[in-house]
């Protein structure tokens, strides 16, 4: 059983502040910092250019890909971290496009990710072979797939509703006819028990700055089916994904297996803060952290629609559907949320008119999320939210 008592402390929550906004950015773990200045000094400081070797920061992809694979469960030495999940999903797609050369669609959805169809449009624009981006409403997904699809590129979970796919059903109906998936698990890593080797996915990424709370710019990870590793084509054929790096040869000739999907030269202090966030998960059972989610988010629900008539409920009502999220539809919603976060309860803005909440049980109880729902009673009874300040819109939002 998870002692979420313990993992609460392991992160630094500013006092007054109930944070439910894990899902965008997870908070500091506790140990970063003293971690961070030894790595800073006694391995750049002191080892210098010997500390690839030495600190093993050259093999620091592969090994922080083993404790994120144990997340999605993958196999040892089926994920590498890297870059940014954008990149990942080019690689990923890429890779997918050529196993299935005779087809010329991919299918996605209106609640993925903008940037994953961004990477798929730069994309199919430069392979130039009159390749079709198909995007279905989420609930359509299913009855599009058929032969003539190549590659289906769907988010687990709807960054804006939580709305939950069937990875497993979607992917056996996508192999069935042909299809290569390649799925993002940017809003599963860290939120549900994920299993990539059960649901027989064929690419997968993810980044680990949300649930996985390695920080900002974080880096990505990449999971690619044993079944594949060997015969992906890198199509951003870097030198660390070369075979043999330090040989310099002027030709590419890709690593065997999960290595290839390396690009160039890691970031090696967010990987040794990403390291360190891993290290609170070590005695976390991701099922625990699902129910535990289900039962905050299902009692903030309630919560809500007991007290904030003005809301009305955006994502799936079934916690089955969801994620780990919660979205309330308001028509000043970004108001709403900047007197929210006045009030030290941070959730986020999604265009066009949702205040969006992220459960992470890690380091939230059921006491936080009482407050949360007293304080935006507060905000939508007193019309908080109705300030010209709060109108104006930050460019982050
Ligand atoms: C589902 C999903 N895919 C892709 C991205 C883009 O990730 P990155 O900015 O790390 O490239 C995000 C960012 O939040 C996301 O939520």
């Amino acid at each position: 059983m998870t002692d979420f008592t313990k993992t609460r402390a392991a992160f630094h929550i500013p006092d007054g502040v109930v944070y439910l906004d894990g899902n965008s950015l997870g908070p500091l773990p506790v140990a970063a910092g003293e971690r961070l200045a030894r790595m800073l000094t006694r391995e750049w400081g002191d080892q210098l250019i010997r500390g690839w070797n030495t600190a093993g920061w050259y093999v620091q992809p592969r090994k922080v890909g083993d404790r994120v694979a144990r997340l999605i469960g993958a196999a040892p030495g089926t994920v590498v971290m890297g870059d940014t999940l954008s990149i990942k999903v080019y690689q990923a797609l890429s890779a997918a496009l050529e196993f299935v050369p005779e087809r010329r669609i991919v299918l996605s959805d209106s609640g993925n990710f903008p940037s994953d169809l961004y990477i798929a449009q730069g994309l199919l624009a430069s392979l130039g072979r009159g390749y079709e981006l198909k995007v279905v409403k989420p609930e359509e997904v299913e009855g599009a797939i058929d032969e003539r699809v190549a590659v289906t590129l769907l988010t687990e979970v709807d960054y804006r509703t939580g709305r939950l796919h069937d990875m497993k059903r979607l992917t056996a109906k996508a192999h069935a006819a042909g299809v290569v998936t390649v799925w993002d698990l940017a809003h599963s890593a860290g939120a549900l028990a994920v299993n990539v080797t059960d649901a027989d996915a064929d690419f997968a990424v993810g980044c680990t700055y949300k649930y996985l709370n390695g920080g900002p710019g974080a880096p990505a990870f990449i999971y690619v089916a044993p079944r594949h590793a060997d015969r992906a084509r890198p199509s951003l054929s870097g030198w660390m994904g070369h075979d043999a790096p330090f040989a310099f040869d002027l030709d590419y000739r890709p690593a065997p297996g999960i290595e290839r999907m390396r690009v160039g030269t890691p970031p090696v202090i967010a990987l040794t803060v990403l390291d360190v966030a891993l290290d609170i998960w070590e005695n976390v059972a991701l099922s625990d952290v699902r129910a535990q989610s289900i039962l905050l988010s299902e009692r903030f629900i309630a919560g809500v629609e007991a007290a904030c008539p003005g809301l009305e409920l955006g994502s799936p009502r079934d916690p089955a559907a969801r994620g780990s999220q919660v979205s309330f539809r308001h028509p000043h919603a970004y108001a709403v949320m900047q007197a929210l976060i006045a009030k030290g309860v941070i959730g986020d803005f999604r265009a066009p008119d949702s205040v969006r909440f992220g459960f992470t049980p890690l380091y939230l109880g059921e006491a936080d999320i009482d407050n949360a729902v007293a304080v935006l009673a507060e905000v939508l009874d007193k019309r908080l939210w109705d300030t010209p300040d709060y109108h104006h819109k930050a460019a982050v939002t």
